[in-house]
């Protein structure tokens, strides 16, 4: 009897001894797990910390190079590209270094032009991607109208291809636009450039080779003929070292001097037909740029073909044509109609919501106004106001004083009398 005791007792504290050591293992093996977490935790925030760090230098770093205002450039380079076209490089007269932009963005020059009594200011798209030590800009010369031979051509245009030379130098805002290619994505795109609308698509162009992307990438560019065919080389060299890219350019009206297959790929103009040939599906963002009716043509063929608004971006270099390949804007009603009165030009117009802006219903009307970037960024088309107040879609760019507007983003808020 108390041998069985003796038993039970002897197994019951094996069986306690046992537990105890069950739970002094699983407790030091819950103490491993949770030091490990503890530690995992800590380097995670450790590489937050690094990482934020990182940005926040980055970020200061990209602060302390850009600038406001105007900033001296030398122009160190001068490379004529085609026809009437010139490449210009440009690096800070004050060696400092530069900030970087978004492929598409552009510049605006302040510009001293000879038989001018005002600084004219105009924008010109950056048409390399983002280097350390410089800027490129590509200009065309603007000739006068077809139907008024007799006028002058493009002033600044002009100045660029005839006067400027190396060693000179220029007054530069920084870079700037809302049209750019967002280079944080891999999405698959089509560029499309009309003449000397190539510069913006070809910063973006340059920027998905020189980032090593894989990118699933279609260009497009239409000229007239050889004559007028920027960046052939380059573009050839793309092409051929690059599978992710297919570049087609198109000569509207090509010479005899002009090679099918090797020049160009396509006798023909850029448009919808061609897409629908060559592109696998309509399924692509498209950022494009051109001269208007190209930008219409180009714009209206691909809402023909389906593509959804949002997915097509431009951006114009003069007087916006393209709304018209758009929904019509919503027309005021006459009774909302208001008048704008523009007492230089002795004109009183009718504003009834089918202009986008107050400069392009000026424009049209034959009332001049001097505008840079259309966008609201560089102060170029401000207009004193005489009578009444203006509202904006979007906030501008820069600070207007109070009594001025600026023309190229601004829609009368009722009865409006401009010093213009
Ligand atoms: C965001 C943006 C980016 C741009 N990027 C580029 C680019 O990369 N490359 C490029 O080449 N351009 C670009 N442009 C266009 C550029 O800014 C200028 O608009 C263009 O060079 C014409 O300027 P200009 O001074 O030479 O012409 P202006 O002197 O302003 O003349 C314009 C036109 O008016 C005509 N004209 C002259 N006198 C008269 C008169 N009395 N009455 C009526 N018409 C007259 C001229 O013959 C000419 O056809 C861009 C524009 C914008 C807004
Ligand atoms: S044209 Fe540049 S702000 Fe209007």
């Amino acid at each position: 009897m108390f041998e069985q005791i003796g038993l039970i007792v002897g197994a019951a504290i094996c069986v306690g001894v046992l537990l105890q050591l069950v739970m002094m293992t699983l407790t030091s093996l819950r103490r491993v797990v949770d030091d490990r977490r503890a530690r995992e935790l800590e380097l995670e925030l450790l590489r937050t910390q690094i990482e934020a760090s990182r940005k926040r230098r980055a970020l200061t770093a990209e602060a302390e190079k850009a600038w406001e205002g105007w900033r001296k450039f030398e122009v160190f380079r001068k490379v004529v590209e085609a026809a009437d076209t010139s490449s210009i490089y440009l690096r800070p007269h004050d060696k400092r270094p530069l900030p970087g932009f978004a492929p598409g963005q552009y510049l605006t020059f302040q510009l001293n032009v000879p038989g001018q009594d005002k600084p004219l200011v105009r924008c010109y798209s950056l048409s390399d991607s983002a280097r350390e030590d410089y800027y490129r800009v590509t200009i065309k010369k603007v000739p006068p109208p077809r139907d008024k031979p007799e006028l002058p051509p493009g002033r600044s245009s002009t100045f660029f291809n005839e006067v400027v030379a190396e060693g000179d130098i220029l007054d530069v805002k920084a870079p700037h636009g809302a049209f750019y290619l967002d280079m944080t994505r891999d999405n698959p795109v089509v560029l499309i450039g009309g003449g000397i609308g190539i510069t913006p698509v070809l910063s973006m162009l340059n920027a998905i080779v020189d980032s090593g992307s894989k990118r699933e990438t279609w260009f497009f560019l239409g000229v007239r003929g050889g004559k007028d065919h920027p960046f052939k080389e380059h573009l050839q060299q793309i092409a051929a070292e690059h599978e992710n890219v297919h570049v087609h350019v198109c000569y509207s009206n090509p010479t005899d001097a002009d090679v099918e297959g090797k020049d160009y790929q396509h006798a023909e103009r850029v448009s919808k037909d061609l897409f629908q040939r060559l592109l696998p599906s309509n399924n692509y963002q498209y950022y494009l740029c051109g001269p208007g009716p190209f930008m219409e043509a180009v714009v209206g063929g691909l809402e023909d073909w389906g593509v959804p608004s949002d997915n097509i971006h431009f951006e114009a270099f003069g007087p916006a044509s393209v709304k018209k390949a758009k929904p019509p804007a919503p027309k005021t009603d006459a009774a909302e109609a208001v008048e704008i009165t523009f007492a230089k030009s002795g004109k009183k117009l009718q504003w009834d919501g089918s202009f986008e802006n107050v400069l392009e219903l000026a424009e049209a009307n034959g009332v001049m106004i001097d505008s840079g970037c259309r966008a609201g960024n560089c102060g170029t088309c401000i207009t004193a106001i005489k009578n009444g107040k203006v509202k904006y879609p979007k906030d501008t760019g820069i600070e207007v004083e109070a009594g001025s507007c600026l023309t190229c983003i601004c829609a009368p808020d009722g009865p409006l009398e401009l010093d213009a």
